[in-house]
């Protein structure tokens, strides 16, 4: 097979930069390890920011989006019992946040690309890249039995941060940044209406970091911070409320409905970044190239910023036969990245306990 641009893995990522290219009039063939319905089921972002929303609607997926998601102009802190309101429009020059999940959002792609006829083959086996930095790059994998090949001009690495792109980079090229939190979040998804319908609460306590989002006016996320070592098992929905409670404000924990979770898990939190995030004819994008912590809800935000970059290069490549922009990529990429990890980890420090229930580090 032969295609124009390459794409490994079609988590949000790796659909949204086909969707892009697709509205240009680029080709693209995504490559996917895992099978659709397994990328749906996973339960993870919720809050879209602008850069994300215009991608969606500039891509054409944004119609569901428009209509459903629910757009928020506050986000609320609290500490030491009291609730402390942000005013986003008024200090961001207008800007505000959607409520809607990477789930919704990744089904809005899958189905565009599907409807548009433009092919991704899930369930590949042994996804494996080569002559990265020739003209003509290569994907190989293995779909039911039979090894396969596909001719690219370009690769994107869309593939996350367990994915084959980052590391097809040879290793003496790349610089790695990593930082491990001693904690983690424990987040539940439950069909109950959100604490708060106007905004989304980051709470700090002496017990710990709480956060309460929502995915709909019917349906809400809360996590807690939990102790690394502890297992979702350890966790009964009467535990996770009443924990939940403990760290907020009395008005607003007694507002708290609860309800069966349909959805609990405890993930890592970590900063990363590798660097540079181009090798030859490969760009990395998403959480190929770096994690941020969950707490500023900036993962999915920042996939969306860099598969607009990324987008607009490649377009200007084949539409103006310039390659300043793919040129630039990784490093206008990197400058947005790392002021976001920044913010993530500051927000992380500010909200967080370390299981002793000192502070850590201020930012
Ligand atoms: P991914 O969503 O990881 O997609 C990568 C895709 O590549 C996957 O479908 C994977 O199966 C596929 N793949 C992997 N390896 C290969 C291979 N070898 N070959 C082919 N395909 C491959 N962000 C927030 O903003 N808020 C949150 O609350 C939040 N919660 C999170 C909870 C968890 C448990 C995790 C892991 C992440 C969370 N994030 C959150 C981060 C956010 O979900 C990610 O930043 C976002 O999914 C990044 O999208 P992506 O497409 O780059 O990567
Ligand atoms: C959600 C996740 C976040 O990490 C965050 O900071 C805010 C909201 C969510 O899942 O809705």
């Amino acid at each position: 097979m032969r295609t124009q641009v390459g794409i490994v893995g079609a988590g949000p990522a790796g659909l949204l930069l086909g969707a892009l290219l697709h509205k240009a009039g680029i080709e693209s063939i995504i490559v996917e390890r895992q099978s659709g319905e397994y990328v749906l089921s996973r339960i993870r972002a919720g809050i879209l920011e602008e850069i994300a929303v215009q991608a969606l609607v500039s891509a054409g997926v944004g119609e569901r989006l428009l209509k459903e998601g629910i757009r928020h102009e506050h986000l609320s802190l609290s500490f030491a019992g009291q609730l402390h309101t942000v005013d986003l429009p008024k200090l961001t020059g207008g800007k505000t946040v959607t409520a809607y999940g990477q789930t919704e959002v990744t089904k809005d792609l899958m189905d565009h690309r599907a409807a548009c006829g433009l092919p991704t083959v899930y369930e590949a086996k042994d996804v494996s890249l080569h002559d990265l930095t020739s003209a003509q790059p290569l994907i190989r994998y293995v779909k039911d039995g039979v090894a396969q090949e596909i001719r690219c001009d370009f690769i994107a690495g869309c593939d996350g941060f367990h994915g084959v792109s980052r590391q097809s980079i040879p290793a003496e090229k790349r610089q790695e940044f990593l930082r491990e939190y001693p904690f983690g979040w424990l987040g539940v998804l439950a069909d109950v209406p959100p604490v708060s319908p106007h905004a989304i609460i980051y709470g700090n306590s002496p017990e710990g970091f709480s956060l309460c989002s929502m995915r709909s006016m019917t349906r809400s996320r809360y996590y807690v911070q939990c102790p690394l070592s502890d297992k979702v098992e350890d966790w009964s929905d009467e535990r996770f409320w009443d924990e939940l409670r403990l760290r907020l404000p009395a008005h607003v924990a007694q507002d708290i409905i609860t309800g069966p979770s349909i959805e609990k898990s405890i993930a890592p939190l970590r900063s990363f970044v590798s660097e540079p995030m181009r090798w030859g004819q490969l760009f990395l994008a998403g959480d190929a190239a770096h994690i941020v912590p969950p707490t500023g809800a900036k993962g999915l935000n920042l996939a969306a910023s860099d598969v607009t970059m990324l987008s607009e290069a490649l377009i200007q490549h084949y539409a103006e036969k310039r390659n300043d922009g793919i040129d630039g990529y990784s490093q206008r990429a990197l400058r947005k990245i790392w002021r976001t990890e920044r913010f993530s980890w500051c927000l992380t420090n500010l909200d967080s306990r370390t299981q002793r229930g000192t502070k850590l580090v201020a930012c």
